[in-house]
C-alpha cells in the first residue's frame, strides 16, 4: 500500500461491504489515515476478518452487521454510530457473479436484487448518513460505481443499469447537499482482481489487458489514492463528479 499524506485524525468513515475486496482495502487506507472506521457488511464472518485485520495491526474499526438493502437495519446501524460521520463510502455490492445473460434473459428477481442492493441500499445509506452530517454542514459521500457503466459491459444489464444510476444520484446528491458544504463523488474502478472477479470468463480479463492503456492488472489497492483525496480537505470543491480508476480501460 503506498504512503497516505491524508490527515483523517478524529473522524469517523463509514466503510459499506467492508468484509472484503475494494471495501477492505479502502477501510484500511482511512483507518491507517488516522480515521475511526465503521466498517458495515451483510457478511458476519468476512466482517470479522476485516476487524480482526485492522485490529491487529493497531488500527480503529468498529463492525456493524447491516444489509443495506433493508431500511430498518440501516437505520438501526446509523443509531448505533458513537458519533456522526465524517465521510461515508458506499461501497457494498452485488459484484460476483452477476454477469452471463443478455438483458431479455436475465430473471425478473434477479434484476430486482442487483438493484436493491446497488442502487436502493447506496440510497438509503446516504440518506440516514445524511441526517446526521447535514447539521454540521460538513462531509464527504463517496458511491462506488463501475466503468463497466460506460463502457456498457455486455450481459450485465442490471449491474450497469444500477452503476449507470448511481453516477446519476451521485449528481443529484451533489445538488442537493451542496448547500451544506457536503461533497459526492463517484468512484467508477475497472475490473479489479479480487474474490467477485474470479469468476468472471477469461474474454473480460483479455478485454481489459488488451485495451487499457497501463498493462498491468489493477488491484483494490489503485482505488484508495482517490478515495483518501475526496475524503480529505483537499478535495472540498469537488462535487457531483465520477473519477474513472481503471488503468485508461475507459476514457471520458
Ligand atoms: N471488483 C471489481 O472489478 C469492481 C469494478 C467496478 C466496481 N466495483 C464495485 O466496487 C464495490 C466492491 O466490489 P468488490 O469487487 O470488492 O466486491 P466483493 O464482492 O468482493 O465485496 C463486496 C462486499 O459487500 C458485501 N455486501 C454485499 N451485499 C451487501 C449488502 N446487501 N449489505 C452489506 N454488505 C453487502 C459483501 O459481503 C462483501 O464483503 C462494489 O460496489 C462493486 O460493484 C467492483
Amino acid at each position: 500500500m503506498p504512503r497516505l499524506d491524508v490527515d483523517l485524525s478524529g473522524r469517523l468513515v463509514v466503510v459499506t461491504g467492508a468484509g472484503r475486496g475494494l471495501g477492505r482495502a479502502i477501510a484500511t487506507a482511512c483507518a491507517k489515515s488516522g480515521a475511526s472506521v465503521a466498517a458495515l457488511d451483510s457478511d458476519n464472518q468476512l466482517l470479522e476478518e476485516t476487524v480482526s485485520e485492522l485490529r491487529d495491526q493497531g488500527l480503529e474499526v468498529n463492525a456493524y452487521h447491516c444489509d443495506i438493502g433493508e431500511p430498518s437495519q440501516v437505520q438501526t446501524t446509523f443509531d448505533q454510530l458513537e458519533t456522526r460521520p465524517w465521510g461515508v463510502i458506499n461501497n457494498a455490492g452485488l459484484a460476483d457473479g452477476v454477469g452471463g445473460l443478455p438483458f431479455w434473459e436475465i430473471d425478473v428477481e434477479d434484476w430486482q436484487r442487483i438493484l436493491k442492493v446497488n442502487l436502493t441500499g447506496t440510497w438509503l445509506v446516504s440518506k440516514y448518513a445524511t441526517a446526521l452530517m447535514i447539521r454540521a454542514r460538513e462531509g464527504r459521500l463517496i458511491n462506488l460505481a463501475s466503468d463497466a457503466a460506460l463502457y456498457g459491459s455486455p450481459r450485465l444489464a442490471h449491474y450497469i443499469a444500477s452503476k449507470g444510476a448511481l453516477i446519476a444520484l451521485t449528481r443529484g446528491m451533489a445538488r442537493d447537499l451542496g448547500h451544506y458544504e457536503i461533497t459526492v463523488n463517484a468512484i467508477a474502478p475497472g475490473l479489479t482482481l479480487g474474490a467477485s472477479t474470479e469468476n468472471i470468463p477469461e474474454e473480460r480479463h483479455q478485454l481489459y489487458a488488451d485495451n487499457r492503456a497501463l498493462k498491468r492488472p489493477q488491484l483494490p489497492e489503485d482505488v484508495i489514492g482517490i478515495t483518501t483525496f475526496l475524503l480529505s480537505e483537499q478535495s472540498s470543491y469537488i462535487t457531483g463528479q465520477t473519477i474513472v480508476v481503471d488503468g485508461g480501460f475507459v476514457m471520458h
